[in-house]
């Protein structure tokens, strides 16, 4: 790389980096302003830490294909609620030791595996919406299927188990991205005591014999080979990233999607027409790859879509461990570069603003989208959430028609994922 070609960081100017947490936190158009200002990479400062945003397929081309110039790296709040042991907060060889041991709880038998279980907690959702009398709030039901999925079919907990970590979950993620100072009573010591209180729990459940629930047995065999020892606080750590990332991402896309099909009547048409031609349930074998794009091209392209306008994860980080080159600009080594998904989707010509599922259908599309993140962190539980969006479309929508109940609020909040603000309440049509 030769210095002197490079162009320097364009830059805000922000010093303390005060005025831009907040606007951070509150304009959804924080990221794309700036990028119209200063192009596709520029520096800024977020409550005293300088950040690097990118935008465009180039720019994190060129930043995810040098690993050995990156590192991964999360907002100090989520450091601390995760842990150290936490796949998420190691590097280098520690980080794919650990990715080796957890990536066996969603191997294609894993999820092969988990297909009954996701079946039929859509059938029994299925049946609470058939027989409810009142509405019921869409969002709240996905946030309890995709807890759910990790909790019970992954790592098999149940009953007064399940609901104890499902409490204590719900106060430690409202945490995540706040200042991580402990003052008494704040949201950030809240979270910190449910920490300790899920650890614990996790290595109740963990002390248990496994009787074969959940995919915790297969971690087992692999625990050796990779030649750091697994030890209960590392592996209780684990367990709570799992619930961490796969939880609050999956039920926002969940959500999102739900609320697409409800606002867009010609666009539910449209995917009801794909969806009557399927069979549900699936046939067991036929469960993981029955409704996948080769079977489902509108419901792959569907997903596609939520993903591009409301990404789960609007952005994702690594740190620079040596000087960079993006998009002609050096970037030092040190700066912290967020992957700014949410308006990197947005990004380019054509109706990008709208919401088209057709889009991706197209011999013309060449969208490069990264929700799942990439490179050597790309996201373990992909394959995992994208079969539980898909069972659980089909689930409801085969047999099912569903209207929003009018006179709510259908915009959506942001943080920490987005999600309608009035909960999507629904009833079956009559
Ligand atoms: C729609 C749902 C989901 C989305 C959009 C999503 C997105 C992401 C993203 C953007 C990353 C960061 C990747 C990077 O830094 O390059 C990530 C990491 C991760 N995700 Fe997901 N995720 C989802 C569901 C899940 C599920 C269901 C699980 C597991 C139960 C899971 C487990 C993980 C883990 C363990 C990591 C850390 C990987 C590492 O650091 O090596 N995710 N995810």
């Amino acid at each position: 790389m030769d210095d002197s070609l490079l162009r320097p960081l364009p830059t805000t100017g922000a010093v303390t980096g005060i005025v831009e947490a907040m606007a951070f936190f509150r304009d959804p158009s924080f990221a794309k302003r700036r990028f119209e200002r200063l192009g596709n990479v520029f520096e800024t400062s977020m409550l005293g830490q300088p950040m690097v945003f990118i935008q465009g397929s180039k720019a994190i081309t060129d930043l995810l294909s040098k690993p050995e110039a990156i590192e991964g790296w999360w907002p100090e709040s989520v450091q601390q609620l995760l842990g150290s042991y936490s796949l998420a907060n190691r590097n280098g060889e520690a980080h794919k030791a650990r990715r080796r041991v957890v990536a066996q709880l969603f191997s294609s038998s894993a999820l092969q595996r988990y297909s009954p279980g996701i079946i039929n907690l859509v059938e029994e959702l299925r049946e609470e919406l058939k027989t409810s009398r009142k509405p019921l709030p869409l969002v709240q039901k996905m946030r309890r299927f995709a807890f759910s999925v990790i909790a019970t079919t992954v790592l098999g907990l149940e009953g007064d188990d399940r609901d104890k970590l499902f409490s204590d979950f719900e106060i430690w993620t409202k945490a995540l991205f706040s200042i991580p100072i402990a003052l008494p009573g704040s949201p950030f010591a809240k979270a910190f005591k449910a920490r300790t209180r899920l650890l614990k729990k996790l290595q109740q459940v963990l002390a248990k014999p496994i009787k074969g629930k959940g995919g915790l047995d297969l971690l087992a065999g692999g625990l050796d080979e990779v030649g750091i020892p697994l030890g209960d606080a590392d592996l209780g750590e684990q367990l709570l990233l799992l619930l961490f990332a796969g939880y609050e991402t999956t039920a926002s896309a969940l959500s999102c999607l739900m609320r697409e099909l409800l606002i867009n009547p010609q666009v539910e048409k449209w995917l009801r027409e794909e969806i009557d031609e399927l069979r549900w349930p699936p046939l067991l074998e036929q469960a993981t790859n029955g409704f996948d794009v080769g079977n489902a091209p509108r419901l792959d392209a569907m997903v596609n879509e939520v993903m591009r306008l409301t990404p789960p994860v609007g952005g994702f980080f690594r740190r620079t461990k040596k000087p960079l080159e993006i998009e002609g600009i050096y970037v030092p080594e040190g700066r912290v570069v967020q992957v700014a998904l949410a308006s990197s989707n947005r990004y380019g010509i054509g109706d990008l603003e709208i919401f088209r599922p057709q889009r991706h259908l197209e011999d013309k599309c060449s969208l490069n989208l990264m929700p799942f993140g990439g490179g050597e962190r790309v996201c373990l539980g992909k394959s995992l959430a994208e079969l539980e969006i898909r069972l659980m479309v089909v689930g409801l929508f085969r047999e099912l028609q569903l209207e929003a109940i009018p006179d709510q609020d259908f915009n959506l909040r942001q943080l920490p994922s987005p999600s309608p603000r009035d909960g999507l309440l629904v009833k079956v049509k009559s």
